[in-house]
């Protein structure tokens, strides 16, 4: 049987993973994928060039795999049901859906089970910018001082697309706020998902859009503070493509985002789902407020205010983070 090689990448995520095309399906190997998927959460088999078939062997291998809303590009991976990503200004809806992708978020917000995993297979990589970050959102969870768990315990935090829109669009239309709506109206999940195993996620990213009963402006400075801890140095991983290169990850364990890239970068991926097995306690979202209350909040997001929070939201994070430099 082969044996897996697993070299960690950084101690907080990250391995990779040396077997080739020919071996990834081979007995025993995708368990072997699947046990260090829960250990170092995103697996890189560099260049490992795989064709479309075996990306969809060992996606079914490796779990029963989401059935993708499938780009209508009329590509062959299309066809066979993968989910192409590729730039392409001429498809609005594709458009806002690729350049959500360049804000930290986790995939699946907007259903109760999160999908389990993603697998990102590069056909052609960018000429410029179009990395893939990862942030171990169990590590930036457990490193939270005790204080700050207390308080976010208990919890809820809306989740709607048109959160990613309003940073995406400077002057978002009711159509553009209607089309968002009709993908993905706002749902309530906790802040902290505790998982199987013990382990808990906080539920930010680019969809949260407010925190059930606090203020506004004090709910959205603390989705920010959240975000900034989580996606510390420490705690994330950047992956820059190489052609052929495949990676895993284990999406309720992490954020993840797209680094900024043009349609001249020519980058292509297919991606593939693994359905989710671990549920959120979550409810059906009160309705979103009016659109002149939605672009207040846009115009506070575009010019970076930053209210004083009337909790020490700021002041233990900040603590923490300079007492961790110092170590
Ligand atoms: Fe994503």
């Amino acid at each position: 049987m082969v044996r897996l090689d697993l070299q960690p990448i950084t101690p907080a995520l990250g391995a990779t993973v040396a077997v080739t095309a020919d071996d990834v399906l081979g007995e025993g190997v995708p368990e072997q994928i699947l046990g260090a998927l829960d250990r170092h959460h995103v697996l890189v088999f560099p260049q490992i060039h795989m064709t479309d078939e075996v990306f969809l062997e060992l996606t079914a291998a490796l779990g029963q795999m989401h059935a993708n809303t499938v780009t209508d590009d009329g590509s062959e991976a299309s066809d066979k049901g993968i989910f192409r990503i590729a730039l392409d200004k001429s498809d609005p809806t594709q458009l806002d859906f690729i350049k959500g992708n360049d804000y930290w978020h986790m995939d699946g917000m907007s259903y109760a089970v999160p999908c389990k995993a993603s697998l990102l297979k590069c056909v052609s990589a960018p000429r410029e910018g179009g990395d893939t970050g990862f942030a171990n959102l169990h590590a930036a969870y457990a490193a939270l001082p005790a204080s700050m768990r207390e308080r976010l315990h208990g919890l809820r935090v809306g989740h709607c697309l048109s959160a990613v829109g309003r940073r995406m669009y400077a002057e978002p239309t009711d159509a553009d706020f209607a089309r968002w709506d009709a993908v993905f109206p706002r749902l309530e999940h906790p802040l902290v998902w505790h998982q199987h195993g013990g382990d808990a996620a906080l539920l930010i990213g680019s969809t949260a859009n407010d925190i059930v009963g606090l203020d506004e402006a004090v709910g959205g400075a603390l989705l920010e503070e959240l975000l900034e801890w989580c996606t510390q140095p420490r705690f994330t991983h950047r992956h820059a493509w190489r052609d052929g290169d495949l990676v895993i990850f284990n999406n309720p364990a992490l954020l993840h985002s797209s680094y900024p890239y043009s349609e001249a970068a020519r980058r292509v991926m297919h991606r593939t789902t693994l359905q989710g097995k671990l549920a959120i306690d979550t409810r059906a979202g009160d309705l979103l407020p009016a659109r002149e209350s939605r672009q207040k909040q846009t115009n506070s997001l575009k010019s970076g205010h930053r209210p004083i929070l009337d909790w020490s939201v700021t002041w233990s994070l900040n603590e923490q983070k300079s007492s961790s430099r110092k170590a």
